[in-house]
């Protein structure tokens, strides 16, 4: 018996999670025709379901929003047909799962977008580094530039995209608006240096993460979306200054829908990180909500963060990875497997539902 309190019932949004461990978002690459989800990925879900609360990795909400090979969409009937299969198991073993909504922006690929077209970003503004396409590594191309109409298509498609989760039986939706994405290129100065209502001051950056929330809002109600940023992220080339300033406006905007949770990624995450003070702790008392916070965290760490009251429930991605039984693991404080790299992007079912359970290595 344990008295961690990263297993003690919490309560989300409508539903009372049984434990505070969250399996963090995750990209697999692992779709199947036509980007839907199949049996296999419904079984990886399903090995997770004793997390506190499951968020489905990143799921492009339209063709344009999609940066990587083989992740999974929420835009087609096909796709909401195969969502059903991993809801449905999921359910089925007692487990909760939100669907995480995405949009790359300009880490995406010409090769990857629709007709062949160039990624939209803020501003046309090329990341450094090189993106993931079907054909190998390429190096990133110069984004085109959203028009307002554009924009406000978009935000039409979040809409949709939320509404298709609702009809695959999700039990909540988040925003991706972390990592570099196309929201956090809307957010930061670095990546939007438009000069019309979507750019300049911080008020006008956070403009479109608030459209987006408020359209996925109209759908679910606040109580059951989520919304995660990432602070001093500067993955995917993000280099923006006025980071206290510009999270701190966006936090305090978020508090007007009354959402599920905030989810936010730590400093603690990066090596280097600018502002490493921007931590949970810090927005705890911008925050008029629940906090999940996420960053390289094992079981006393977590539990630490929860005990010092700067975050109500901990993600953990790497570690749910290779242990399906990750609260089990720490009820006991078992030792945990250690996962495999090579496999984390793409591929079968090796690395992603071979992982054993603690009964399974002790029977
Ligand atoms: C990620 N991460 C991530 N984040 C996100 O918001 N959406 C996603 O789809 C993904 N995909 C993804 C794939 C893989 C293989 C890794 C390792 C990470 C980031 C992830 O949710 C988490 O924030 C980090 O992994 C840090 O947590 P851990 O792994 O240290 O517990």
């Amino acid at each position: 018996m344990t008295d961690l309190r990263l297993l003690t019932p919490v309560q989300v949004g409508p539903y009372t999670l049984p434990n505070r461990v969250v399996m963090a978002p995750l990209t697999r690459n692992r779709a199947g025709a036509n980007l839907a989800p199949t049996a296999l990925n419904a079984e990886y879900y399903t090995q997770r379901a004793s997390a506190g609360l499951i968020i489905s990795e990143a799921s492009q909400i339209s063709p344009q929003g999609m940066g990587y090979p083989n992740t999974p969409g929420i835009y087609s009937a096909e796709q909401v047909e195969g969502w059903k299969l991993v809801t449905e198991a999921v359910h089925q073993a007692g487990g909760r799962i939100f669907l995480q909504l995405w949009h790359v922006g300009r880490i995406s690929h010409s090769s990857l977008q629709p007709g062949g077209a160039l990624p939209v970003a803020p501003s046309a503004i090329a990341p450094a580094g090189e993106a993931a396409t079907y054909e190998g590594m390429a190096p990133f191309e110069t984004p085109h530039a959203l028009e307002v109409e554009e924009i406000a298509g978009i935000v039409e498609d979040y809409r949709k995209a939320a509404q298709n989760a609702m009809d695959a039986g999700f039990d909540g939706v988040e925003i991706h608006a972390a990592n570099g994405y196309l929201i956090d290129q809307f957010l930061q100065d670095s990546t939007n240096q438009r000069t019309d209502a979507y750019g300049g001051s911080i008020e006008n950056r956070t403009r479109f993460l608030l459209e987006v929330t408020e359209a996925v809002v109209s759908v679910w109600g606040g109580d059951r979306v989520g919304v995660r940023l990432a602070p001093t992220g500067t993955f995917n080339d993000m280099a923006g200054s006025q980071r206290a300033e510009t999270f701190s406006y966006a936090v305090q905007a978020l508090n007007r829908f009354g959402l599920a949770y905030l989810h936010l990624v730590e400093p603690r995450a990066d090596l280097n990180p600018p502002a490493p003070e921007l931590t949970s702790g810090y927005f705890r008392s911008l925050f008029e909500g629940t906090i999940i916070s996420a960053g390289g965290y094992d079981r006393d760490s977590g539990n630490e963060v929860l005990e010092a009251g700067d975050a109500d429930l901990i993600a953990y991605g790497r570690w749910f990875i290779s242990n399906p039984d990750l609260p089990q693991r720490f009820a006991v404080n078992a030792e945990l497997n250690e996962y495999d790299r090579s496999s984390f992007y793409g591929g079968d079912e090796r690395g992603y539902i071979d992982y054993p359970t603690l009964e399974l290595q002790t029977a």
